[in-house]
């Protein structure tokens, strides 16, 4: 989190507090919305609305054309955008050669960057690059990749992404393979004694929830369901009550 650039109020001071406190606390769960459903004419907007929502995190899609076919954003909008928001910037990189462009993330003040499995050919080299930038790493894998790859990078990362869509377009329908996915990595993390974030992405929607929180996922990514209805910050605090009450749940199972 960086420091406020214009003068908040209390409210959006405790807010930010109770975000960071969040951070260092993995057993939490995180509610992530997606940007890339809200309207690109209007993205400063969609951040107000995450604030007001309670979400801690905003998902950032990066999309290149070439690791997938849609182009979205990149570094210079997150740098523009950085200066209208205090919550967790999320970075999700949907590109080839990421290795060439980590600088540029960092510089644009993402806190967390998500690259993936696919697109590297030395993925430990890669996250502890991102580690180096100040930022916190994550490996994430495409529904046709074995969970399996990402095992050797679990003491490496703060954060494992599963995708439960293919990467490139939102508003796809949830794939459930993942939830095994998510529940082999929250197997690895109980017995290894890790923390690292799962975290899970595409096709959330209220009945898709819970069972991906089930799993033993702990940060959700929510882009159309969020942002494609009629007041996204009502839908946000609506989520938020239900990850609420299945993080109670957890608890108590
Ligand atoms: C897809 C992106 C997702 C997307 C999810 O490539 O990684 O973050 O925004 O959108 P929904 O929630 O609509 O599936
Ligand atoms: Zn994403």
């Amino acid at each position: 989190l960086t420091a406020p650039q214009s003068p908040m109020t209390e409210e959006a001071r405790a807010f930010f507090q109770q975000a960071a406190d969040d951070v260092a606390q993995p057993q939490k769960l995180y509610l992530a919305p997606s940007v890339l459903s809200a309207d690109f004419g209007c993205l400063r907007e969609a951040l107000e609305d995450i604030r007001l929502g309670g979400a801690p995190w905003v998902h950032l899609d990066v999309m290149d054309g070439h690791f997938v076919p849609n182009l979205t954003i990149g570094a210079p909008v997150i740098k523009a955008l950085r200066k209208y928001s205090q919550q967790v910037f999320d970075a999700h990189l949907m590109i080839s050669n990421p290795e060439d462009f980590l600088q540029d993330f960092a510089d644009a003040g993402c806190d967390r960057l998500t690259v993936h499995y696919e697109a590297s050919e030395d993925p430990k080299a890669l996250v502890q690059k991102i580690r180096e930038l100040g930022m916190l790493p994550g490996i994430t894998i495409k529904p046709n990749t074995p969970v399996d790859v990402v095992e050797p990078l679990l003491d490496d990362v703060a954060l494992v992404l599963v995708m439960s869509v293919e990467p490139g377009f939102g508003g796809q329908k949830f794939m459930p393979a993942a939830l095994d996915k998510i529940a082999q990595l929250d197997a690895w993390r109980k017995s290894r004694q890790l923390d690292f974030v799962i975290e899970v992405d595409g096709g959330i929607d209220e009945k898709t929830l819970p069972p991906v929180i089930e799993a033993g996922a702990d940060a959700v990514v929510i882009g159309s369901s969020v942002f494609k209805t009629p007041d996204p910050v009502q839908t946000m605090r609506q989520f938020n009550k239900q990850l609420q009450a299945l993080e109670e749940k957890r608890n108590a199972g």
